[in-house]
């Protein structure tokens, strides 16, 4: 009994320690890392308008919602969708620049940059200041842009 119990909990910790994209293909991180990528686009597009350009009438709510969007994309363990194999000398159908899987300390800086500058956009976004939230934008899109200019391929 004792042996069965130590079983199941080593069965337990390695279903724990791994991770979920473990069992996803290179072209399904693929798809999924662009689908995340073209979601949090969206919902920065909002922002803008609403915070930034004044197209569409200040709703805070929709602006919470939107910067929640983005955090969760930027908070939500992305860095399993790049796998070994889904750069673009190894998989088709994909912009990520080889460089990425050479430079792990700058994948992390501009990964982490993404998930801080994200999860202040969620916190000036709670508090309804309109210019905090346009310049919090700004931050965001340079960190977005940090990560496409080293390791993301011209179309
Ligand atoms: C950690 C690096 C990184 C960060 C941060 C990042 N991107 Fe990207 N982005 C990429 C890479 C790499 C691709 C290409 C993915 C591929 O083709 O497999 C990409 C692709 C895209 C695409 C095209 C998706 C498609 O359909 O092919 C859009 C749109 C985009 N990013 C927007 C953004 C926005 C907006 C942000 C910030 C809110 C952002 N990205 C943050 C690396 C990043």
């Amino acid at each position: 009994m004792r042996n069965t119990g130590l079983l199941t909990a080593a069965l337990v910790s390695v279903a724990l320690a791994t991770p979920v994209a473990a069992q996803m293909s290179a072209e399904d991180q693929i798809t999924a890392r662009q689908g995340a990528f073209q979601f949090a686009a969206w919902n920065m597009g909002k922002i803008k308008a609403q915070a930034v350009d004044g197209d569409v009438a200040y709703n805070q709510q929709q602006m919470l919602a939107a910067a929640n969007a983005i955090a969760a994309v930027a908070n939500s363990g992305l860095g399993a969708l790049f796998g070994p194999g889904t750069g673009m000398d190894q998989s088709e159908g994909t912009r990520l620049k080889p460089e990425f899987f050479e430079q792990p300390d700058k994948a992390r800086e501009v990964a982490i940059g993404f998930a801080q500058a994200a999860t202040k956009l969620q916190e000036v976004a709670a508090t309804g200041d309109q210019a905090a939230l346009a310049a919090q934008f700004g931050a965001v899109g340079k960190s977005c842009k940090a990560c496409h200019d080293a390791f993301r391929a011209e179309k």
